[in-house]
């Protein structure tokens, strides 16, 4: 029995750690034995308890509580509470999603003690250091023996970086095996789609008909700590709900909502919540967001998880950064980068009423990558 401790912390671990679990449990309990921490980097109910329940996570055997605090604080303590763990564990491996403080952690505490790291969502590169994920992706992929992409462009990044696609077992971290083998969130999105349409009551509850409103999430710390950008945000948001007189909706993000009120001028402020167009709501369930997603004209995000659900459930994107690491979506013509500029951000708008040929090429996978990561796990 291979004994592995997954890492989670943040919303979209916890969402992407339920594909892995369910693919253990289906397939490989008797190989793989799994033990889940969590950071508490996220600890309100609505962006971590709500997911366990309705995504049948196994309850995590240790919460460190760590909290919010600034970047150093809040790693340096994730770093102590996660190889006190590993000392005592000892497990084979470790496990860690995506690129947050505690995928960082995690490949900190785990690397110097020597233990295996598997990275999933490894390779990805928006190419802007000043973005705090993207000195944890480099980090963490570097640290790591097996590392598994979800694209072709991630698993290039990391050729590019200097590892080499042809390496033979054994693999450590000196001598690390990368994939490119799709991604984990697909196979949830096909998973819980069903189940979303049959549990989910969102629509209803918001007044809301399919295909007549815009789903848009904001919490990047470049928009939602800049006034100027988050003033050009919402600014166009409102533009586009009036003219158009569509519905938005917003589950806002607790960051986000802690700066809205301090970082928008005064009216802009007062004209968004007093606009009976414009829903800003708390953050929803995973079920839910998959039928705002299903039924939306449109989703306008900051999300990297969220800009790849509007390709899987094919939605026009527009992505409001200065660039992804999710490229194939932006070649594709299904998604536009706008930044956080007004303008931009109504020409987007205005190119995705007009065009109604967008392709979406399956470049995400097969909806089966969880299952590969496990058959790949239990080879190391
Ligand atoms: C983190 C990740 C980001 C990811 C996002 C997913 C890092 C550096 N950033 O950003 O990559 O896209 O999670 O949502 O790891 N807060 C609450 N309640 C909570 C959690 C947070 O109120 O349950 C508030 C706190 O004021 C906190 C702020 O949100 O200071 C930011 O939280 P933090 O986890 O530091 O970063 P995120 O912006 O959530
Ligand atoms: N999500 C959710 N409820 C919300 C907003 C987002 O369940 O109110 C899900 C979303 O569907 C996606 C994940 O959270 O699976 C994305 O997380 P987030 O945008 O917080 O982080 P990122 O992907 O940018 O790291």
């Amino acid at each position: 029995m291979i004994k592995i401790i997954t890492i989670i912390g943040a919303r979209p671990q916890i969402i992407k750690a339920a594909a892995i679990s369910r693919a253990i449990r289906n397939n490989f309990s008797n190989r793989i034995s799994e033990i889940i921490v969590h950071t508490g980097q996220h600890y309100d109910i609505n962006m971590s308890k709500i997911f366990f329940d309705e995504l049948e996570i196994p309850k995590p055997d240790y919460n460190l509580n760590i909290g919010s605090a600034s970047h150093g604080k809040q790693t340096a303590l994730m770093i102590e509470g996660i190889e006190k763990i590993l000392l005592n564990e000892k497990p084979h491996s470790i496990i860690l999603y995506g690129d947050t403080n505690s995928t960082l952690a995690g490949a900190v505490a785990a690397a110097k003690i020597h233990i295996p790291v598997f990275h999933i969502e490894a390779g990805l590169r928006s190419f802007n250091k000043k973005m705090p994920e993207e000195i944890n992706r480099i980090v963490c992929d570097h640290a790591s023996t097996l590392l598994f992409s979800p694209t072709l462009t991630g698993f290039n990044n990391l050729i590019r970086e200097g590892f080499d696609p042809d390496t033979k077992p054994p693999y450590t971290i000196d001598n690390p095996r990368i994939y490119h083998c799709g991604d984990v969130m697909l196979d949830n999105s096909i998973y819980f789609s069903e189940v979303a349409e049959k549990k989910s009551g969102i629509l209803k509850q918001l007044n809301l008909s399919p295909g007549k409103f815009i789903l848009t999430t904001i919490h990047r710390d470049n928009n939602t700590d800049n006034p100027e950008r988050l003033n050009a945000i919402f600014s166009a948001l409102k533009n586009i709900a009036e003219s158009q007189n569509i519905n938005i909706v917003l589950p806002i993000h607790p960051r986000t909502s802690k700066l809205l009120r301090n970082n928008l001028r005064t009216g802009l402020y007062q004209a968004i919540k007093n606009n009976p167009l414009i829903k800003i709501i708390s953050p929803v369930s995973f079920l839910d967001m998959i039928v705002l997603e299903k039924n939306t004209e449109m989703i306008f995000t900051d999300s990297g998880g969220v800009q790849k659900e509007a390709y899987f459930f094919q939605k026009p994107c527009i992505i409001m950064r200065s660039e992804t690491e999710w490229k194939e979506i932006v070649e594709n013509k299904a998604a536009i980068i706008a930044d956080a500029d007004e303008t931009r951000i109504l020409n987007a708008y205005e190119h995705f009423k007009k065009s109604n040929k967008i392709l979406f090429p399956p470049i995400f996978g097969n909806g089966k990558a969880s299952e590969f990561i496990c058959k790949e796990i239990i080879l190391l």
